[in-house]
């Protein structure tokens, strides 16, 4: 009687070799840490690279962007969306800078916003809510007479 008291205090007092609860949670919430730390450290460390071979500048009409409009084109090879407001003019690109799915301008919220993990940017490219590490690559735009030019080195 007295020797099975004493092996079930025994047992009672082993750690167990599965995690307790917390200790799962606890190991979850390091893991997501340690992944969102890789992907802002590789976004820091590794910024999307073009080839000046592929970064030929892109032209349209003005007449096609009134205010208040956007346009997308392609240029360098990346999706590119310029937004005409009353008082600016910015180009970005449409590549989320979390792990690369595509971002749509939402216009009533004058919002940039990545379905993939919840990202959301504001109208300067900055992130508001989400996993992004960093803002949306912000592309040179200008006004060249009649037409917007994309990419060009100011
Ligand atoms: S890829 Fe855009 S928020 Fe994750």
């Amino acid at each position: 009687m007295r020797e099975t008291h004493d092996r079930e205090e025994l047992q009672a007092q082993k750690p167990s070799v599965f995690l307790s609860r917390r200790q799962f949670i606890q190991l979850g919430m390091a893991g997501l840490g340690a992944a969102w730390a890789g992907t802002f450290v590789q976004a820091r460390l590794f910024p999307a690279q073009r080839s000046s071979q592929e970064a030929v500048p892109v032209s349209f009409p003005l007449s096609e962007l009134p205010v208040g409009a956007t346009k997308t084109v392609t240029f360098a090879g990346v999706p590119v969306i310029v937004v005409r407001t009353a008082v600016s003019l910015k180009a970005f690109s449409l590549v989320c800078t979390h792990l690369g799915c595509l971002v749509q301008w939402q216009p009533g919220s004058m919002e940039f916003y990545c379905p993939c993990h919840d990202g959301r940017f504001d109208q300067f490219g900055e992130v508001i809510a989400g996993p992004p590490p960093v803002p949306l690559e912000e592309i040179t735009v200008t006004v060249d007479g009649d037409r917007v030019v994309v990419g060009e080195a100011v």
